[in-house]
């Protein structure tokens, strides 16, 4: 049956529900918050939101470390705010979707607090191992954010396996029983009216058999094991025909390390398991294979990236588009520039936002917030940045340390979202759980407002442009002068309509250039960041034609 793929018409906004907005004044962001902030996302012209998981946790990795998949943690207002949340969503039309954490658990989950008491049916839930017979750990991979993967413990007197913290120990998708249990949880959202899921890194709930050492990888040792294991579509295929089939909904695969070839394998509309992968490949055009061993951005990189992805799945599969999240520093102190706040804040919005896809915006992104600069590495919470603090670099001094950790954590952009310019950035009324970005007086929501010129009105204008003009939609994507280190030009075009998006991320003024066969004279300026459109483009500035023909 052909499916009704209503998310391809959407923008979605993402909400990292701690730093969103406190509504109780307790200092945490909550769904109180969320509620009183709905026309808010909706008048930005999103049409849904992504909720970051809010289920009871401990809190080992902020919220994907689960420890009740049923329920809605009371710090963000429990089930009651929930469903007012899931209600005020629908009555505006717009959806909701949650984060599905499967690969892993909280080891306070009840189901880890058994297995590893050998309480039946749940021994095999996790994935556990003796040491080798000469004492070592079971084989030599490194989780993604603590050291090596295996944690000894003593109730069991076996090693279990972490990808992630010490605090989330791997769930075994290949026992049925597990499956099962994620089908239920899936049943459970579905049934209450959620429109469908964001699922973390997915493609590693697969090992490989045998769990054997890995010889390959440099670094993420253990990856090619459990990266695409195995009977990774077999499981999602599972889910799909017992759970999603059922339901109107969507899932949105988060995908670590892939391309766009291997993702069609996962989201071809024809046979895929899934409708859209976020992938890590724009996010790299700052890094070296992720983003933890920063370089010097490159245009042609990112460029690369983007392209690849609108060209690959063209006609096949959807994009999901996005240029900031939870898991990365704010993308104007990565892709653009503070001297140039405005101005390329506004041309990464155009940049993306024009590409064929679903966009996915990120809390505060809409405004233009830059990375926390915090003074000492201790004010940092997450546990990625501390462990990678305590153990790189060394032979640094402390201010390339820190500035490391400026460019590189994931907490630069999980600081309060900045609502105005009174104390705590209108974030709270109580102490915050983290710091404010001190530069809240000058970026928040409230100045934006007022401001006609501001990012955050522009979010408002590119969103109304790509969803009045079917060629964002059904255009086909053209790169234009590839090789250029300074501007990034692209085309859509349909029968009948033809657009022309033009950014420069250049911080010096650089002359306009049109690709051959678009006369400017036919067409329409739709969309610019800048008032005047000579012959130069300014720095950072960026131009949308567009043809009706
Ligand atoms: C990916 C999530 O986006 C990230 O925030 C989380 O820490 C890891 N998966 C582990 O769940």
């Amino acid at each position: 049956m052909q499916r009704e793929r209503w998310y391809k018409d959407m923008v979605f906004y993402q909400i990292w529900p701690r730093s969103f907005k406190d509504g109780d004044g307790d200092g945490m962001g909550d769904l109180w918050g969320v509620l009183e902030k709905l026309d808010y996302i909706k008048g930005l012209g999103c049409d849904g939101i992504w909720f970051s998981p809010i289920y009871p946790s401990p809190g080992a990795d902020c919220g994907y470390d689960i420890a009740d998949y049923m329920d809605i943690a009371p710090e963000f207002g429990g089930m009651e705010a929930f469903r007012k949340v899931l209600d005020g969503c629908h009555e505006r039309g717009m959806k909701l979707i949650m984060d599905l954490v499967v690969n892993h658990t909280s080891d306070e989950h009840a189901w880890f607090q058994k297995s590893r008491q050998r309480i039946e049916p749940y021994s095999d839930y996790y994935i556990w191992r003796p040491a080798k017979p000469d004492g070592t750990l079971p084989n030599n991979w490194d989780s993604n954010f603590e050291g090596k993967a295996w944690t000894w413990d003593e109730v069991r007197g076996e090693y279990y396996l972490h990808l992630f913290a010490v605090k989330q120990p791997d769930l075994n998708m290949d026992n049925p029983l597990v499956r099962e249990e994620v089908k239920k949880i899936l049943r459970f959202w579905l049934d209450m009216g959620v429109d469908g899921f964001r699922e973390d890194v997915i493609t590693y709930i697969s090992k490989k058999e045998g769990l054997s050492d890995d010889h390959l990888f440099p670094i993420y040792k253990g990856m090619p094991n459990y990266n695409h294991g195995p009977h990774i579509h077999e499981y999602l295929e599972e889910f799909k025909r017992d759970v999603f089939d059922h339901y109107d909904c969507f899932t949105l695969a988060e995908a670590p390390l892939v391309w766009p070839r291997q993702a069609l394998k996962y989201i071809d509309e024809e046979n895929g398991q899934l409708d859209m992968m976020i992938q890590f490949q724009c996010q790299c055009a700052d890094c070296l294979f992720t983003d933890y061993l920063p370089t010097k951005f490159s245009l042609r990189r990112m460029k690369k990236a983007f392209s690849d992805w609108q060209y690959k799945l063209a006609g096949r599969a959807w994009n999901m588009l996005y240029i900031e999240n939870h898991d990365h520093p704010r993308i104007i102190s990565r892709y653009g520039s503070e001297k140039f706040w405005k101005e390329s804040g506004k041309t990464l919005a155009v940049m993306y936002l024009l590409q064929q896809g679903t966009p996915f915006l990120y809390q505060g992104q809409e405004i233009g917030m830059l990375n926390w600069r915090p003074e000492d590495a201790e004010m940092y919470e997450d546990v990625q940045t501390r462990y990678n603090y305590a153990h790189s670099n060394l032979n640094k001094s402390p201010e390339k340390r820190l500035h490391k950790m400026w460019r590189s954590s994931r907490d630069s952009a999980r600081t309060p979202v900045q609502w105005d310019d009174t104390e705590n950035a209108g974030f709270t009324t109580g102490t915050p759980w983290f710091y404010v970005n001190d530069n809240y007086k000058t970026i928040n929501v409230a100045a934006q407002e007022k401001d006609p010129d501001s990012i955050l009105n522009f979010y408002r204008r590119t969103i109304k442009l790509r969803k009045a003009l079917p060629v964002v939609r059904h255009g086909q994507y053209r790169e234009h002068f590839r090789l250029d280190m300074r501007r990034y030009v692209y085309s859509r075009e349909m029968e009948g309509q033809k657009l022309l998006v033009i950014c420069s991320f250049s911080d010096r003024p650089v002359k306009m250039k049109i690709p051959a066969g678009f006369d400017l004279s036919r067409a329409e300026l739709v969309l610019q960041t800048h008032k005047d459109a000579g012959d130069t483009l300014q720095p950072y500035e960026s131009r949308v034609y567009l043809w009706n023909e």
